[in-house]
This record gives C-alpha cells, structure tokens and sequence, in this order.
C-alpha cells in the first residue's frame, strides 16, 4: 500500500506519465489531484476539476452505490475495484478510438486505492481507471464467435443426427426392395407347380365323377346280381360308409379347388406387385389395380379394418399399374397403421370429367396439421424405428406426380383421414 507523501509534484509527474487514468478523492469524495490521462480523455482541465465533487463531474454515475463503495475503502483501507465485465464503464469518457461494435464510451476496469497517513489512516482514494476497451471489443467478439460457432455446432449435430437416421431408413427400404425381389422369386417358383397341379387337379375331377358316374350304373344293375352278392356289396357299402363319401369326396374336391385358385390369386398379385420397377405406360383398369393391391396386403388389414368397396363405373385408364399399386399398398398400409383396434377403410372410386377420383378414408387416428404439412417428405414418420421408413408418402407423390395427377389429404384427429388421388384418364394426347 502506497503512502501520502506531501511532496505531489514529483509523484504527479511520474503520474502524469502513465496511460492510465488516476486522480485521488478526499472523504467528500471531492477531487484532490487529476492526472493528464484524466485531462485528456475526460475533456476537463485539472483547474476545473479540482475540487469538485466526482458526482458534478460525472452527472451519470451510480451514487449509491458508489458512495458506499468509497466508505468502504475509507472504512478498511484496503483496495477495492469494478471489471468492464460487470460494469463496462464507471466513468462516462469518450473513447478516442474509432469505435465499432455500438461502444461509444471507453470501457474500463477501475481500481479503488486507499492512500495513508502517517498513522495508517485512510484520507484520499486514488482512483485508477485501464482503458480495457480493445480487450472488452476482442472479448465480446470472441464470444460472439463462439456463440455463433456452438450455434453450427448444435445444428451440424442435428444434421449429423438427420443423417444416421436417413441413412437407416435407406436401409430398411433396401430391405422391403430386397424383399419384394425375394417375394416375385418365390412366386414365379409356386407359379410352376401350381400350374401343374391345377391341370392334374381338373383332370383328377373329372376321373372321379366318372368313377362314381359308373359305380351309379353297376349299382342301377344290381338286383340283376345273385342275392349272396348284393348282401356283400351292400355289407362293404356299409363298411366303407359310401353315402357320406361319395358326398364328402365331391365337397372336398370343390374346396380344394378354391383353396388352389387362391393360391393362384396370391401368387399372381405378388408378382404383378413385384413388377414394381416397371415404367411402361398401358391401359389398365384401376379396380384390378385396388383388388390385387388389397389381396397382397389383406393380412395386414383384415383384424383391423372391414374394407368397404363404394366402385363407381370406371374406363381403363391410361398409367403406369404396378407404380400405381405401390401408391395403393402405400394408402391402405398408412390406413391400416392409423387405426388402433376396429375401424373401417373406404376405397370410393369416381369418374369426374377427364379424370377418375380414388378416395381412401379410414376412421383412424387422424393428423393435426403440422403432421399434415410433413406428410410427404421423405423420411418424415411419426412410427418407431423399423415401422416406418417415412418413405411410403413421397414415393406415393412423386409417382401421381409422374401421372401428372394429385393428392389431397383432408385429416382430423381422432376422427379420421381421407386421402384423395385424381389421376388423368389419358397421358398422350388423344
Ligand atoms: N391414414 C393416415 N392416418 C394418420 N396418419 C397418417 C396416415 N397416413 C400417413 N400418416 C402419417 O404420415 C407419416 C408418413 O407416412 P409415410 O410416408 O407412409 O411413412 P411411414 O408410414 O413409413 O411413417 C406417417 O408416419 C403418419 O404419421
Ligand atoms: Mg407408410
């Protein structure tokens, strides 16, 4: 701690030299010295401001506060200081740099020193003020950079995050391509036998009827026979309970022939669907289109959902049908997802002009709009990892896009959602 020498003018010079603000304040916290960085930089001469209170000087400084900061150092006698980081300035001092950054006003760290008698009391406060107001520019930049660089950095980790998701997704629907390959696979090998057996199977019909045809005529004939005869063959009749199998053998014959057909149903749809990659534009009805899209997929639907068909009177249509089933399987599966226990599908198809309208609505859960407005982009999806790729919606709306057609979405939740397709009737130009 320094010590109050009578003797100012040598000290005042070295003072005078320092490119720090110092002047010295007695308890009336009125200005006793006032050093040439003062004079300079607060535009008021040493005549002027001796003397004076700092609160004449300084109109804006904070009084309170201030004063009882003063009689604190007055009180202990030991230093005391305020750092531009809690208190940019203290004093109002214009900075005499060319200032950028909204700072008009030097930025300062002060220092409260007390300066002792000979007995060790407290009677002026030398006060020191550091233009600290390149540093505090560099500083509030630098955090500012930093801010903005955290800011990129917390975006970047989302993009990151977006990525590792996307890159998932692309994974599953790697899988459901590779599946659908696996599917058209299987099927053209069920196809083979299938054929074969539903060929034996009308041949084998036919033998039977015949059989029993000719067994019907042995039996017109057969009080022809000697009556040790007719008892045996009525015994063996008994025996083998012919009534109920000539009866059953035709009933089994009829189920087996529908179980064969619809093997050969399934089979044809999962080719037809697997044919997905196809791009050839032809003339298809779009109802078969609905109908083998709902067989492939009914599975999925049938503990759900009762598939309601309200079919109007369509032509065939000119598009793409295999892309078009996808764009099926896509609405009633999404259908299906949103419906939590029972509830109903409707496929409503219209002829409207030049254009044929297909509506899918089910009584599922419905989308408030935000979800509304996320629907077709890809890999949006509200379902857990490994049930939706988010993919379904934006394949859906490029390929209607690709037949210059639309789709309309109308949802409320908890009551429902309608998906509305309209498709052009005719690609060329007639
Ligand atoms: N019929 C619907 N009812 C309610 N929400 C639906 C329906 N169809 C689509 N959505 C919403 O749209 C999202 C995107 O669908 P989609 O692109 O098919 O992807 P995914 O089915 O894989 O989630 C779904 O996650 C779901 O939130
Ligand atoms: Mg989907």
């Amino acid at each position: 701690m320094e010590r109050f020498e009578p003797d100012m003018t040598a000290g005042q010079r070295l003072i005078d030299m320092v490119d720090v603000g110092v002047f010295a304040v007695d308890r009336a916290l009125c200005v006793r010295s006032w050093n040439a960085f003062m004079v300079a930089h607060s535009g008021l001469g040493r005549q002027a401001a001796i003397g004076r209170s700092i609160f004449d000087l300084f109109s804006d400084l904070p009084r309170g506060w201030l004063e009882k900061k003063f009689e604190r150092v007055f009180a202990l006698g030991a230093p005391s200081f305020t750092s531009w980081e809690q208190r940019p300035w203290l004093f109002r001092i214009p900075h005499n740099r060319p200032i950028t950054g909204g700072v008009d006003c030097m930025q300062q760290d002060t220092r409260f020193i007390p300066l002792k008698d000979e007995h060790g009391e407290a009677v002026l406060v030398l006060v020191c003020v550091f233009d600290v107001t390149d540093a505090a520019l560099l500083h509030r930049r630098l955090a500012e950079t930093v801010s903005a660089l955290e800011a990129e950095r917390s975006e970047q980790q989302t993009l990151i995050a977006r990525l590792a998701e996307a890159q998932e997704q692309l994974i599953q629907s790697e899988k459901l391509a590779a599946i659908g390959q696996l599917a058209a696979g299987v099927a053209h090998e069920i196809n083979n036998p299938v054929g074969f057996v539903m060929s034996n199977f009308g041949a084998l019909e036919r033998y039977i009827e015949r059989a029993f045809a000719l067994i019907a005529a042995y039996d017109r004939q057969l009080d022809q026979l000697p009556p040790a005869v007719q008892a045996d063959m009525a015994q063996m009749k008994a025996d083998i309970d012919y009534d109920f199998m000539a009866d059953d053998a035709r009933s089994l014959v009829a189920e087996s022939r529908d179980g064969l057909e619809r093997v050969k149903r399934i089979v044809s749809d999962l080719r037809d669907f697997s044919r997905v990659g196809e791009t050839e534009w032809q003339w298809a009805s779009l109802h078969n289109c609905l109908d083998s899209t709902l067989n492939v997929v009914m599975n999925e639907i049938k503990y759900k959902a009762q598939v309601v068909k309200d079919y109007g009177d369509l032509p065939q249509i000119e598009c793409m049908p295999f892309q078009l089933n996808q764009v099926f399987l896509n609405l009633l599966v999404n259908a299906a997802h949103a419906i939590d226990g029972q509830g109903a599908i409707t496929l409503r198809t219209r002829l409207e002009g030049d254009s044929v309208v297909v509506q899918f609505s089910d009584t599922g859960c419905g989308m408030p709009p935000e979800v509304v407005k996320r629907i077709f982009d890809p890999f949006f999806t509200t379902k857990p990892v490994g049930k939706g790729t988010g993919l379904g919606l934006s394949v859906t709306h490029s390929i209607v896009g690709r037949h210059r057609g639309s789709i309309a979405v109308d949802s409320t939740p908890g009551q429902g959602t309608t998906f509305t397709l309209r498709l052009p009737l005719r690609q060329t130009s007639a």
